[in-house]
């Protein structure tokens, strides 16, 4: 797992935006996997600037969110379907055709759950893998006590995050308590995990899932076992963790070494 830590949630977000620019350099019909949250939307923001700009095109790429809510139909304003055309696809140029969100209003949602998984491999697997993580340790819906190697399902929320969420919700209005979510096995087979945190509120999660154990209490904590992940926290995520000045002089180490391999090149 390789921790990069950064000043501030702006530089996560370009941090995290230049791996996915890089990606897309090497090929133009990458598959990524996306999150909804706050946490990756400065995220967005970089990759559409990027887009307006002309520096980059999503005309190729084919997207498969992690999660939605079961019960709300893709139109309905608190779907992550929603979200992720109003955040991210109606801004840059992908074929909307080619994002995928697990569809929480299906009339049978196991069949759904193989039907996603099966259209991931059909797809050559994902490239990338974006998340961010709950106070829990969730990535995705995949709550705590969640087997390590699940696949899509269905997916009871906890009370934390029924209630991190209810700021999205208004008063009355109806909250779901279930969701479909990518499960932990099929996240591991990302090539690349590419996992965002800031905030003091997300430090214990940090902590826990850098440090370990490797546990169903913070699903999280498998990523230990993937061999390509990147964590970009800011200060205050990485404030809990034992030794962060270890992580940066890492960090300082790589950015030398790859200097002077490109200074051989
Ligand atoms: P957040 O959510 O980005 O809104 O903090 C992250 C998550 O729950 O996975």
């Amino acid at each position: 797992m390789k921790v990069v830590i950064l000043d501030d949630a702006a530089n996560v977000a370009k941090y995290g935006a230049g791996i996915f620019l890089d990606q897309l350099a090497k090929k133009p019909d990458s598959v990524f996997g996306l999150a909804t949250g706050s946490t990756p939307l400065s995220l967005y923001r970089e990759l559409i600037d990027s887009n307006h700009r002309g520096e980059v095109s999503f005309a190729g790429v084919k997207t498969f969110n992690l999660d939605e809510y079961m019960d709300l139909a893709p139109e309905h304003p608190q779907s992550y379907r929603h979200f992720m055309n109003r955040e991210f696809f109606d801004h840059i140029d992908i074929n909307p055709d080619n994002t995928r969100v697990p569809p929480g209003d299906a009339a049978n949602p196991l069949v759904a759950c193989r039907e996603y998984e099966a259209a991931i491999r059909d797809a050559g697997g994902i490239d990338i893998q974006l998340l961010g993580i709950g106070r829990n340790g969730h990535i995705g819906f995949n709550e705590p006590t969640s087997c390590l190697s699940s696949r899509t399902r269905v997916k009871t929320l906890t009370r934390e995050t029924i209630e991190d969420n209810a700021r999205f919700f208004r008063e009355g209005e109806f909250q779901p308590q279930l969701s479909i979510t990518m499960g932990i096995g099929t996240i591991m087979e990302a090539r690349l995990v590419v996992l965002l945190a800031t905030g003091r509120s997300k430090a214990k999660a940090i902590r826990a899932m850098v440090e370990g154990p490797v546990s169903a209490w913070c699903p999280a904590s498998a990523l230990q076992m993937h061999p390509a992940t990147v964590v970009i926290v800011d200060e205050d995520a990485a404030s809990e963790l034992t030794d962060p000045a270890f992580f940066k002089h890492i960090e300082a180490q790589n950015q030398a070494l790859l200097a002077r391999l490109q200074g051989q090149a």
